[in-house]
């Protein structure tokens, strides 16, 4: 028998489940039954998931009398658009699905994101599940209800929050990964001990080189306290207005990063983990954390195998992509700083604290952090 992980995520009544299981994708028939699923279901995947998950997934869906329709999207991030969702959509319309139907999302954000957002406009809204495949989808994306696609203008620009019935993750996915989608994923687990929980992130830095291994018992363990933190923020604060936010941290340099590189040379983890690190210097230069805190997550993240370097890009550029994301208020930047590892205030920052931050932290410096 194989440990299994219940984490509440507590919204009224819009409450669900995510459950942690080693070969849960074996039981997902079972699992919908028990969902009170009968007739239709839809499955959205990408191809590349699709190849490794669906054959077994639509035997163990029909083994209990469910139908399912799957529905087979080009995978990445170049896919989450609108047009994308009419796909899913089309196939939603032409089999006759009704507001008792359901989707389930099999694959890693990407899929989730539009999966959801096709399940809250879909005649006005169906219910959906989450089946994450990815380290990002299982500790971050799959949970809290935020889903969409981008726009040309933007990313992530278009979509509703739209919670779940269930999320129900299998961490065996997790092996057929790519290393560079793992690794990336570990800069959001990163940030769960830097924003939340100062214990977590001593576990991390003790079990670095294992969790790099996938060691089965620690990547549960992470996955398990990861998704906590991340029902805690959500039920404090659904549709972040305000302690949600924390859940940004790394992620205004981050984004900017991946703006900046035509979402072409970061993975968004990799843009996260440099923007962990960054924003800390940022936060060291306010004088809201010692230096000391600003080494200990450069060292994990780059114990992860993520890198903590800037790009050579104009300070101007950086700012204005900066300004760009939807985190802004007023024209200032609206950072995460962390205090300590553990917790984090949130703050605004003006254009001239950055660029002289920017301008000092470039220059060769005794600690050799240029
Ligand atoms: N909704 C949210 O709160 C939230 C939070 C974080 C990120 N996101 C979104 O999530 C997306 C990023 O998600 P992601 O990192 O999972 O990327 P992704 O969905 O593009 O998956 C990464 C790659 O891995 C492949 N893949 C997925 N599972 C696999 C598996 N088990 N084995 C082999 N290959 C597999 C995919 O086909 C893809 O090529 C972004 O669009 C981001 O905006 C949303
Ligand atoms: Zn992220």
């Amino acid at each position: 028998m194989t440990a299994i992980f219940n984490v509440p995520v507590s919204l009224a009544e819009r409450s669900y489940e995510i459950i942690i299981q080693a070969g849960l994708l074996e039981r997902l028939g079972r699992k919908l039954k028990n969902q009170g699923v009968r007739g239709k279901i839809g499955i959205v995947t990408d191809r590349h998931v699709a190849r490794h998950y669906l054959k077994g997934s639509l035997e163990a869906i029909k083994r209990y009398g469910i139908e399912p329709i799957p529905i087979i999207l080009p995978p990445g991030e170049r896919s989450k658009t609108l047009k994308t969702v009419e796909q899913i959509l089309d196939v939603l319309a032409s089999h006759r699905f009704e507001r008792s139907s359901m989707l389930l999302a099999l694959g890693g954000g990407v899929v989730g994101d539009m999966a959801g957002f096709a399940a809250s406009i879909y005649q006005r809204g169906i219910p959906y599940i989450q089946v994450p495949t990815t380290l990002v989808a299982q500790v971050d994306s799959s949970v809290g209800g935020k889903t969409g696609v981008d726009h040309r203008l933007g990313k992530n620009l278009i979509g509703a929050f739209y919670q779940p019935r269930a999320v129900w993750i299998d961490p065996l996915t997790l092996h057929t990964l790519p290393t560079r989608e793992w690794v990336a994923g570990l800069a959001e687990v990163i940030k769960y001990g830097i924003i939340a929980d100062e214990s977590f992130f001593a576990y991390l830095q003790r079990h670095m080189s294992e969790l790099r291994r996938q060691a089965p018992g620690i990547v549960a363990t992470v996955v398990k306290r990861s998704c906590e933190i991340k029902a805690e923020v959500v039920a404090a604060d659904e549709r972040e207005s305000d302690r949600r936010r924390i859940l940004n941290y790394g992620h205004t340099i981050g984004h900017a990063l991946e703006a900046l590189g035509g979402y072409k040379s970061f993975v968004h983890g990799e843009a996260v983990g440099i923007g962990l690190v960054q924003e800390a210097e940022l936060a060291c230069f306010q004088e809201i954390c010692s230096r000391a805190v600003v080494e200990e997550i450069r060292c994990t993240v780059n114990e992860a195998g993520l890198s903590d370097r800037m790009p050579q890009w104009p300070p101007q550029r950086i700012w204005k992509a900066m300004l760009h994301d939807k985190k802004v208020s007023g024209g200032r930047v609206i950072g995460v700083w962390p205090e300590r590892i553990g917790q984090v205030r949130i703050g605004p920052i003006e254009k001239h604290v950055f660029e002289q931050w920017y301008a000092i932290s470039r220059a060769p410096s005794p600690h050799g952090h240029a």
